[in-house]
């Protein structure tokens, strides 16, 4: 899934791995208001979905919500939601999120639209549709569910923060949250994620060269020699980009090419990555020929290109259906986070150009959204939405050893581990990338991936118990 939480303005070039799905994507719709604290009162309809090939009368719900992908069945039949929902006699629901795919509050995603997408507003849609489904479930799902059926909400990236969320602040809808690949800070410049990709390559053994690589890309790049220049992106196989789009393409393409699963044939990176880079090969050639391998492999046309790597462009189209603009709202507005290069003085190698600085990134919000503060709120975003998971329970934070959002997780490279109390549980999925647990099982699946899942379905039985022990004693005492 792409991850939303990094977003770089030219973060389009990750592709979605959503599979195609041979399910019939049955939609229900459920009413919500434009804005749950009264500054809005109109009502729009919210696309979800159900699975409940797995019910049994008694049965827990399990949630999740596509995040920044518009939502299909995939989302309810082929992740590990299916699979709890198979193992503990669940339904699996899907809700897409405000302002994706078909879940459209306004008509377009002007700024003005955008404004009641806010993370509050997100997560009250959710809480909306978990009360009506405890209260009056025959309203909102197709097979009879008991009343106050029991909510674990699972998702991977985007969605592992909704369900930490989800967890954190109403405790009293959701019994327990699954949690992959998370964050759980965010800073105005992000260069966690540019050293988790660097950690990573020197995983799989061409740091130290990939970072060379990026120093020279750059020492031409900076030195304002528009021939040294162009010869370089030939070397690449750009077509005419600016130098800052030029150095985002290639990192793009290179960051892409390392966040696919690691299975137990391999990681796909050494390929991808670490291949083209060998000793009778100058680095920066190397370099190159990762880019213009991905490129082939994604079939992107110069055209394409041109416009991934145009930061000045004049139009900026404000209708429906652009999950990258609805991302760079949340990062313009919300918290931020932006992909950069670490600072010059940090001592740290670099993985992606200091052209990729958070000027750049404050530009392009001032050029998307029109005039405003985009940085005055990172400290007060983390305040309110990060502290608190400190003391939430019942949560399972996953995160793969070589996730190149591993910088941002609870349990990152280097530095401290996030304290998180006894009630929740971290796994760090020894060799793993991205979210791996989250995807249904398959027989390539490395070791730790299948450990990380046993233990997330044990905990999710403990949670489910723990709910009716405790609805019990109520009874009782009632
Ligand atoms: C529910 O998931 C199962 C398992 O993937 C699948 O066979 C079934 O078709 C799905 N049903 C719906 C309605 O998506
Ligand atoms: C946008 O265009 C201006 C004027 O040509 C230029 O100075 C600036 O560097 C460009 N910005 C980017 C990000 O390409």
């Amino acid at each position: 899934m792409v991850r939303l939480l990094a977003l770089s303005i030219l973060a389009l070039l990750v592709p979605s791995n959503a599979a195609p799905t041979t399910q019939p994507d049955v939609a229900y719709w459920f009413t919500q208001h434009i804005d749950h604290f009264g500054r809005n009162n109109e009502l729009w309809e919210q696309h979800y979905m159900v699975n409940a090939t797995y019910y049994k009368a008694g049965g827990p719900i399990f949630i999740t919500t596509p995040g920044d992908n518009t939502l299909t069945s995939y989302h309810t039949s082929q992740t590990h939601l299916t699979r709890l929902a198979q193992e503990h006699n669940g339904l699996a629901v899907a809700i897409e999120q405000r302002y994706y795919g078909r879940s459209t509050p306004f008509p377009d995603l002007s700024a003005k639209s955008l404004e009641f997408m806010t993370a509050d507003n997100m997560l009250e849609d959710i809480a909306a549709f978990i009360r009506v489904a405890k209260s009056s479930p025959s309203s909102v799902f197709p097979v009879e569910v008991e009343p106050h059926a029991p909510v674990v909400f699972a998702g991977s990236s985007f969605a592992a923060n909704v369900a930490v969320w989800m967890r954190a602040r109403y405790p009293d809808l959701v019994v327990g949250a699954w949690a992959s690949s998370a964050f759980v800070n965010n800073h105005l410049e992000n260069y966690r994620l540019e050293q988790s990709f660097g950690h990573q390559l020197n995983e799989i053994g061409c740091g130290a060269q990939f970072s060379q690589a990026v120093r020279e890309l750059d020492d031409i790049l900076l030195s304002g020699d528009q021939a040294r220049i162009a010869k370089a992106r030939e070397l690449f196989g750009l077509p005419p980009v600016s130098p800052v789009g030029f150095a985002s393409i290639a990192s793009d393409l290179a960051m892409s090419e390392t966040n696919d699963p690691v299975t137990v044939d391999g990681n796909p990176g050494v390929e991808a990555v670490c291949a083209h880079f060998d000793k009778n090969t100058p680095v920066l050639v190397s370099y190159a020929n990762v880019a213009k391998a991905a490129i082939k492999k994604y079939e992107y046309s110069a055209v394409k290109l041109t416009s991934m790597g145009n930061y000045n462009r004049t139009e900026r189209p404000t209708t429906l259906n652009q999950p990258y603009r609805v991302n760079n709202y949340i990062s313009c507005t919300w918290f931020s986070n932006w992909m950069t290069a670490a600072p010059k003085n940090s001592g740290l190698d670099p993985y992606v150009s200091q052209l990729l600085n958070v000027d750049l990134y404050l530009e392009q919000c001032q050029m998307t959204f029109g005039e405003g503060d985009y940085v005055s709120n990172v400290d007060e975003f983390n305040k309110k939405w990060f502290y608190p998971l400190h003391t939430a329970t019942n949560i399972f934070y996953t995160v793969g050893s070589v996730d190149i959002w591993r910088g941002n997780s609870v349990a990152p490279v280097t530095g401290n581990v996030i304290n998180t109390n006894s009630g929740s549980h971290i796994e760090v999925i020894e060799g793993a990338a991205h979210a791996q647990d989250y995807d249904m099982e398959s027989v390539t699946d490395i070791l730790g991936v299948k450990r990380a899942r046993h233990i997330g379905n044990k905990l999710v039985k403990k949670w489910l118990k723990r709910k009716h022990i405790r609805l019990e004693q109520l009874e009782q005492v009632e």
